[in-house]
């Protein structure tokens, strides 16, 4: 078979070392890929928003199965556009469709997904320009901190969490009426701040039934001890320390079955992965967000964790046969570490030669915002490689990481050092 992977970050690395693996996978493309997928794969110049290039490449070749890194294809309707084309009527896109992303691509779409089938999550209401003295009075009856999100997509910058309800307030006029997140934030969810510790989980689905991933937890702060800025995902580790199994129960029968459940009832059409975002309460998970796709730099350790063949996999869940696969998971466990370029998450320099690469054997190096380029591998983005290691407890996958991570250098590189510090 032909597989083509869309994205070019640490995720489509992953997936493509772990589609490589398999038996099933004849020719492997990714599009456009990185330096990293380039030495696996075959890269494909095709920017991911012109979904006629897509169409051409499954024709071209010859491509039985598309798996979908990022949400924005997905949210846009990829899936619709190529089950639309006759010829390509057969391709099997892992991912769900328009209707479906919208989990991901409407904040307020989700929490009454959520409300409908009783799934715990922070109380909410959706406001827009119209209902904004309405949202004002909403913030008043509230205990600070003020959780704000714009509704749609905004590159991971549409949620606030404010702690003056002058300020909340005013933040809520430039999203609402200044259009601050463009499209994006027409509305607004203002929801309950929950305080506690959050996890990823991770599920496919054919649409009938489900099997469970590797859990993880990411590293999203750009400092040590979970300070400054927010970024892309400085680390991960799976699985999360404190996810016990009690605790995961209540997971699969709070949050996943009834997920799954709810998706049935409510005719949402859904093949691929749904990402959980969670946060833990007193002992309770509560579902922050959805995803519909796998995290990054999550899928960095969820992904090396699974033993069976990860194509077979996605093959079941095309076929609707799911509940006959067996996924296999690796008792080893994972963190990887991100190497990233000085200034990241604010501004940085790119086209910096990366040395010390071929010297790595003890982990397995998935590249980001890395480019190839007259025969090096340059940064070429504010993530530029994921430092994966596997080793018996996570201690030992961390210690790893750093070793390797001391033989790799690239001019004003920064790492966190303290990846699983709380664990
Ligand atoms: P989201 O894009 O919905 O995942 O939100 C981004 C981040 O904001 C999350 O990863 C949380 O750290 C934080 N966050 C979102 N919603 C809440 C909430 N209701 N209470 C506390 N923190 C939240
Ligand atoms: N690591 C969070 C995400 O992929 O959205």
């Amino acid at each position: 078979m032909n597989i083509l992977i869309l994205g070019s970050g640490g995720r489509e690395h992953a997936f493509a070392y772990k589609i490589k693996q398999s038996r099933l996978c004849k020719n492997l493309y990714v599009a456009p890929g990185n330096s990293g997928t380039r030495e696996i794969a075959t890269n494909l110049q095709i920017p991911l928003d012109q979904f006629n290039l897509v169409a051409e490449a499954i024709k071209n070749y010859k491509i039985s199965m598309v798996i979908v890194g990022p949400e924005i294809p997905l949210v846009n309707g990829l899936k619709d556009f190529i089950a639309s084309h006759k010829e390509l009527k057969d391709t099997i896109v892992i991912g769900p469709n328009k209707h479906a992303a919208q989990l991901e691509g409407s904040k307020d779409f989700a929490k009454d997904f959520l409300n409908r089938h009783n799934i715990p999550t922070a109380s909410h209401r959706t406001f827009t320009a119209k209902t904004i003295k309405a949202a004002f009075s909403y913030i008043d009856s509230m205990t600070p901190p003020y959780v704000l999100k714009a509704d749609g997509l905004a590159a991971g910058k549409g949620v606030l969490i404010i702690d003056n309800p002058d300020e909340a307030k005013t933040e809520l006029n430039e999203m609402l009426v200044k259009s601050k997140f463009g499209e994006a934030s027409k509305s607004v969810v203002i929801e309950e701040f929950l305080d506690g510790i959050e996890l990823s989980c991770f599920a496919i689905t054919d649409g009938k039934d489900y099997k469970l991933l590797p859990s993880a937890k990411d590293y999203k702060r750009i400092g040590e001890g979970d300070t400054g800025l927010n970024t892309g995902g400085m680390g991960a580790v799976s699985p999360p320390t404190f996810l016990t199994e009690d605790f995961f129960r209540k997971v699969e029968k709070k949050v996943i079955q009834p997920t799954i459940d709810g998706l049935i009832k409510d005719n949402i059409n859904y093949q691929g992965f749904i990402f959980f975002g969670l946060i833990k309460v007193n002992g309770e998970p509560y579902v922050i967000e959805y995803n519909v796709r796998m995290g990054d730099p999550e899928s960095e350790v969820v992904l090396p964790r699974i033993k069976s063949d990860l194509l077979e996999l996605l093959f079941s869940v095309s076929n609707g046969e799911l509940s006959n696969h067996q996924i296999v998971i690796d008792d080893k466990k994972a963190a990887t570490v991100f190497l990233v370029s000085g200034g990241y998450p604010e501004q940085y320099e790119k086209g910096k030669e990366i040395y010390g690469l071929d010297t790595i054997s003890d982990s397995i190096l998935f590249h980001a915002g890395a480019k190839y380029e007259n025969g090096k591998v340059k940064t070429n983005g504010g993530r530029v490689i994921a430092v994966t290691s596997m080793g018996d407890s996570i201690k030992k996958a961390i210690s790893k990481s750093y070793e390797s991570i001391n033989k790799i250098k690239f001019d004003k590189m920064n790492y966190r050092k303290d990846i699983g510090f709380d664990l």
